[in-house]
Order: C-alpha cells, then structure tokens, then sequence
C-alpha cells in the first residue's frame, strides 16, 4: 500500500483538471494575443477564466494576475512594492514566513531594507501588539503567511488587515497553502496582494497568481510584452491557465466538506497514537481551531525524524520533515525554532499533509506503521 500524505509539499493534478487542459495542449493551442481565429478563441478562455476565478475569490478580474508560482507572486509583491515605493524603506513580516518570503525581505534587506521581524507565540500567531508598534511612517508593507506550511497556524487576518488598514499600511498575505482549504474573500479581507500557487490544490506546478487590489501601485518585475494587464510579461501558459481555474473551481465548491473530513481524519490518526500510549507533541494550533485541514505536525521524543521518514518511506509512506524546500537542511526547522518546541522534541517533527483523497485506511495503515517505528526507535534508545 503507497500513501501520499505531502499534500503540503504538492498535490496530484486532479483527472478532471488534466481533462479541462489537455485540448489546450494540441487543439486550442493559439497565443491570446495573436490577431486570428486562434488567438481570439485562446483570449476568449483565458477572459473567461479570469472572470470565474474573480468570482470564486470575489474581486474584479483585472485584480488577478497569473505568475509562474507562488514564489513569483510572492517576490512581485515585496520587490515590486520596494522599487515603486523607494522612500519606504521599512517592511514588516514574521518569523514563521515560508522562504520565498523570508529570502525575499533578505535579499531587500542586504541593500538597505529595515526588516521587522514579528514574533510568534507557542502556536504560531503573531503577536499582534508587536505588528501594532512596528508600523510607522517609513513602512513599506506587512507581509504575512496566513496558513503555515509546516504547522498550519491559521493567522487572525481580520485584526492584522484591521490593524495595517487604521495606520494605512499595504498587506501582502501569502495564501498559498490556504487556498482551497479555506473560504478566500478578497474583497471582504480587505487585502492589497495575495500570493497563490496551483500546485498546492490540484492543479500542475508552474501557475500562480498575485492579486493586485485596483489602486495599488506596484512595479513590474518581468518586463517584455503587454500580458498581464501591462505588468507581468510572457505569452500566457493557457493549459495551465485552464488548469488553475478548474482546479479553484472544484476546491471551492468542495472547501466545506473538505475542511471537515480533513479535520476529522487528523482527530482520528492523533486518537491512535493517543491509544498506543505514544508520546508525541502537537506543533501549531488543535485540529479545527485555526488550524489548516489536514496538517498534522507533530514531533515524538527524542526520536529523529530522518530515523522515522526513512522507515516511513521504505513501508511507502511518502511524508515530510517540515518544508519541502527545507528538507536538505539538518538544522531543525526556523517555524519550529520559534514556536520554543523544547530540545527533546524539535529533531523528530514530521508534517504529515492529509489530501482530499486520503481515506480511513490510509491512516490506519500510516498510524499503524508510525506506531511500530516509534516503538522500535524507543527501544533501541
Ligand atoms: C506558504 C508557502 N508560500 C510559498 C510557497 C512557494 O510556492 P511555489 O512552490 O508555488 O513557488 C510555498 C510552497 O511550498 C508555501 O508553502
């Protein structure tokens, strides 16, 4: 039995989102920009989908912006602030970024940048009080995760968008692992720029989008043709156009029954730990409280996760150690650092991200596995 639970990593590209793109492929493969039949049949579908993604987020259709990632999206939403903002030398963000954030404000900070840097409490959220003290005139942006991709803290927006919007202050949210795991209303949020990325909710790796609230002025990074609106040059990647858009469609449509069979199955994988007396710490906030559906972080005493992952995957268990991106890295995670999980804990965190297809099975076999290398591992302790 193989189970897949690095959701959070990647998703699988659904069957019903290759279907919508594959005619984009070899049938309907024209430039949107090209002044023939195929042309205005590719500008006629990239139109529409730009107007049904308008309508799953709720904003207007010239606010979406199709990038190559959510890194891209996320890079154009700082870079692009600072170079059309130069007198604005100060950006706020926090401590549990994911890097395309994190190495973005660095790279801005070796030229001259003031980062504020906003700490955390036990569970990951921001400690808002902070946020409130570190805004002030020179302040370019806040930029804030609103879902953590290693433990899953679902941030307060409406008080961070309350608090930035009182001094005047542009919010970036990275939502991407939030889409499709939780309700988008862009413009009842009240956010400026928002970064997404399709491969986090079935649709290919390659397409993103940066929302761009109308009236926010903000430079453009990748300069050639007019696509984009005038800002983001580059023929428009149609298939993955498609993709994204039916993929959004379905996660939307399905969120709330999703959201509660991913919470339901992460209560019942921690209940069999629970019932085999394993000693394991929660990282993040409890399942259903502000927590992404589906993440399970969890670290077992003095166990190391290389030990466990590795004997994961030889029973076909396909998890993670904390951020894909990261996992190269022997160094315990930058999130878990600063969420204070205690020495004996912080080397064996495991992510486990639960999908739409994960069933009461796989986690039976997963628990079941994990049990018996938990075991062992203690064992020979
Ligand atoms: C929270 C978060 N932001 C940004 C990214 C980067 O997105 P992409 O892989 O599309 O570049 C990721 C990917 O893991 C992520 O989890």
């Amino acid at each position: 039995m193989k189970v897949y639970l690095d959701n959070g990593a990647t998703t699988k590209v659904s069957d019903t989102v290759l279907e919508a793109m594959l005619p984009y492929f070899k049938e309907e493969y024209g430039n949107p920009s090209s002044i023939h039949q195929k042309g205005f049949d590719a500008k006629k579908s990239y139109n529409q989908s730009k107007r049904l993604i308008a309508k799953l987020l709720h904003c207007d259709k010239d606010e979406i912006h199709f990038t190559s990632c959510g890194t891209e999206a996320s890079n154009w939403a700082i870079k692009g602030m600072a170079y059309k903002h130069p007198s604005k030398t100060e950006i706020i963000t926090t401590k549990i970024e994911h890097h395309a954030t994190l190495h973005t404000v660095q790279f801005l900070e070796a030229r001259g940048y003031t980062i504020h840097y906003l700490d955390v409490d036990e569970t990951g959220f921001v400690k808002l009080e902070q946020l409130k003290a570190a805004i002030n005139e020179n302040t370019l942006l806040v930029s804030i995760i609103y879902a953590n991709n290693e433990i899953g803290t679902l941030q307060d927006l409406k008080q961070i968008e309350h608090i930035c919007h009182q001094q005047n202050t542009i919010l970036h949210i990275d939502a991407v692992q939030a889409t499709c795991h939780v309700p988008l209303n862009l413009h009842a949020m009240n956010v400026d720029l928002l970064s997404i990325s399709g491969h986090k909710f079935h649709a290919p790796k390659g397409i993103g989008i940066l929302y761009i609230k109308n009236g926010i002025a903000i430079e453009n990074l990748i300069h050639g043709g007019q696509q984009e609106n005038k800002r983001r040059s580059g023929t428009e990647n149609m298939p993955y156009i498609i993709g994204l858009t039916q993929a959004l469609k379905e996660g939307m449509n399905e969120l709330i029954h999703y959201q509660d069979k991913l919470n339901k199955l992460s209560r019942y994988f921690l209940e069999q730990l629970d019932h085999a007396n394993i000693e394991y710490r929660l990282n993040g906030p409890s399942i259903g409280h502000n927590r992404l559906p589906g993440n399970i972080n969890i670290s077992f005493k003095n166990c190391t996760n290389t030990n466990i992952t590795y004997y994961l995957n030889k029973a076909e268990i396909y998890v993670s150690t904390g951020s894909a991106c990261d996992s190269e890295s022997i160094e315990p995670s930058h999130v878990l650092k600063n969420i204070s999980v205690p020495e004996e804990y912080i080397n064996g965190s495991i992510r486990f991200s639960l999908g739409i297809d994960t069933t009461k099975e796989d986690v039976d076999y997963v628990t079941d596995t994990l049990i018996s290398i938990v075991q062992k591992l203690s064992a020979n302790r």
